[in-house]
């Protein structure tokens, strides 16, 4: 949940840290760090919040700095310790000789940090980190070896980590380190960089390793030695990475959450070019790596997954159930990883996650595949941890998303659903042939219409105006829709810090209708299909409780305008694909709503993209 980056070589090191941090900001953002060996010392700089305030502390220091050309550099999302000074990255060791950043848990650092105390180390701060620093550091003196000393203390550390490691002794090396979290190198003319995420040093180089748990690589400015666990040299494997800079540029929006939104009809676009040709050829989905055979006597599909992509995943639940006749669980991954859970090889188990990296889904797969479980991942990284688990994998291509609300990587989960849901269905034939065909043809239309939806915007931020100052917000909808409901609250709730909450409309009647009055407004999404008329009652009952009504649909009915103070129109689309539409105004109104409230739209607080703890 924090980002580490480093860098030895031939180039001046400060604004390689800098800018590096800037693209990890995702990972957290409550304070930051770096360390950069100048001359014969070690100089480090931490400041709390936004890495502008650690920008600013170094201004005036800039010109003596820019000789360094080794460092690390930090960015924190707190875990143990409040953000403060002492609290952030690097940590260092009792003479400060040895300097540390660290992404991960420390599970046993109270253990660690006993007993080093106990043998003269004087803890500074209430991390778990700073056990590292005092214990490669005791290590150090002995072996006065960085690589070996980092070899022998991660033996004794238990949880996760990514490290970055430097000594003043050893002013060409950088000691690099990770389990169970994310740590890539970079390969370039002018040296090396290890970052927790390839954009931290994509515009410097396009040639990543990304390392193995318990690898430990050595870095200098010419040369790179990597060890795995058991201290043999291993050979590395260099990737040409695929992404530009130019993704990470907000292209004119005021955040990249706005752009993001707007990418939402090229996404859908991407996803289904080469897998849905025409509407009547089958879908084309050869990354799933089971036979027809074992697909036809699938008996069980369970979906797991966090957040937004859980969200995605009940959608798919739905799809899968109705097109395919197979039953589908789906389960918060950090509830599944703490239960006896029933799996076996006869089940599918789905992971989604946007960023393939969270603790909880990573956990959750790892046990299914232990229990023989086929794997099949729906990310957006396909670099990253879980497609490395994957047996089969379902590369989502929403390109880089920069904003922690996720918003096109939840429309490309869902396309991929569609395409998954359908295919299933084609190779079982378990669903009315014209149907499928009408469904694909309109899925094809998708796009087109979200554009739609997309230049009607104003009327969306007129609505988010309107209701921008109230307290609490309730979203309603049933069947395919009522996932919707809880992404549009969800998304309003992290990055305007509305008190807002999805509700299955029938649902309403059993106690949450007791909130009702004049003051709370009730957002129905009201989508022509199955329990239009359903929707309908139920946004009745709220009304007759005085709620300020608001409805998200098809409709075109006179009828609504008695009903609801505020009617946002999407275009007539298929029921069964109606998520595709309904979530774009919903994401809309969290964005002007936020925006309007003047909240930090892309880092919303508390929160960060990429949650790699548990
Ligand atoms: C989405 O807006 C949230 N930031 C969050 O719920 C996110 O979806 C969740 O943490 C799961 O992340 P993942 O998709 O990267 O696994």
């Amino acid at each position: 949940m924090c980002g580490i980056i480093g860098y030895v070589g031939r180039n001046s090191v400060l604004d390689i840290l800098l800018d590096g941090l800037k693209q990890l900001e995702y990972r957290g953002y409550d304070s930051s760090g770096v360390a950069l060996k100048c001359g014969d010392k070690i100089e480090v700089y931490k400041a709390v919040g936004k890495l502008n305030n650690l920008r600013d502390k170094l201004e005036p220091h800039r010109k003596n700095l820019l000789d360094a050309k080794m460092g690390i550099g930090h960015i924190r999302w707190a875990t143990h310790g409040a953000p403060t000074i002492v609290n952030a990255h690097p940590q260092t060791c009792n003479c400060g000789r040895l300097v540390v950043v660290h992404n991960g848990i420390i599970e046993n650092y109270k253990e660690l940090r006993a007993k080093l105390e106990k043998e003269g180390c004087v803890f500074k701060s209430q991390t778990d980190t700073e056990t590292v620093a005092h214990l490669v550091a005791q290590i150090y003196e002995k072996t006065q070896n960085l690589t070996q000393a980092v070899a022998l203390a991660t033996k004794e550390l238990e949880g996760a980590y990514a490290l970055a490691i430097m000594h003043n002794n050893e002013p060409n090396t950088l000691v690099v380190t990770k389990r169970n979290a994310p740590l890539v190198i970079g390969v370039a003319d002018d040296g090396y960089y290890a970052a927790s995420d390839v954009p931290a040093f994509i515009k410097h180089s396009n040639k990543a390793i990304y390392m193995k748990d318990n690898e430990i690589a050595t870095l200098t400015p010419d040369s790179l030695t990597i060890q795995d666990g058991n201290g043999n040299e291993v050979t590395p494997k260099i990737e040409q990475l695929p992404w530009e800079p130019v993704a990470l540029s907000k292209m004119g929006y005021k955040h990249f959450m706005l752009k993001e939104i707007h990418e939402q009809p090229d996404v859908i676009r991407n996803i289904l070019t080469g897998k849905l040709h025409t509407s009547d050829s089958p879908i084309v989905l050869e990354e799933v790596k089971l036979t027809k055979d074992i697909l036809k006597n699938l008996s069980r599909i369970q979906i797991i997954a966090c957040g937004t992509s859980l969200h995605a995943g009940m959608i798919g639940k739905y799809l899968i159930e109705s097109l395919c006749q197979i039953p589908v669980d789906v389960e918060a991954s950090s509830e599944y990883i703490y239960r006896d859970t029933v799996t076996d090889k006869n089940t599918l188990v789905i992971g989604v996650s946007q960023s393939g990296e969270t603790a909880d889904t990573l956990t959750a797969i790892r046990q299914a595949k232990a229990k023989g479980s086929h794997v099949l991942i729906i990310t957006n990284r396909p670099d990253s941890a879980m497609a490395r688990e994957a047996d089969s994998l379902l590369s989502v291509n929403a390109g880089i998303e920069v904003s922690v609300a996720a918003t096109k990587s939840y429309i490309a989960q869902l396309t991929s659903f569609y395409l998954l849901a359908i295919y299933l269905a084609e190779v079982k034939e378990s669903a009315n042939k014209e149907d499928l065909i009408k469904l694909k043809s309109e899925m094809l239309a998708i796009p087109q219409k979200i554009e739609q939806i997309l230049s009607h915007k104003d009327d969306i931020q007129n609505c988010a105006k309107k209701y921008s100052g109230t307290r609490d917000f309730i979203y309603i909808a049933r069947g395919i829709n009522y996932p919707t409901a809880l992404e549009g609250a969800l998304k309003l709730k992290e990055i305007s810090y509305i008190n807002a909450t999805g509700y299955p409309a029938g649902e309403l009647k059993h106690g949450p209708i007791a909130m009702l009055d004049d003051t709370m407004p009730v957002l129905s999404v009201l989508m022509h299909g199955r329990v239009y008329e359903k929707i309908l009652s139920n946004s009745e009952e709220a009304k007759a409780r005085n709620a300020r009504m608001i409805a998200l649909t098809n409709s075109i009915d006179p009828k609504l305008d008695d009903l609801f103070e505020y009617i946002i129109r999407v275009p007539e689309v298929d029921d069964m694909l109606s998520p595709l539409i309904a979530i774009v105004p919903l994401q809309l109104i969290a964005y002007y709503i936020a925006e309007f409230l003047g909240k930090d739209v892309d880092q919303p607080r508390n929160l960060a993209k990429s949650v790699t703890v548990e």
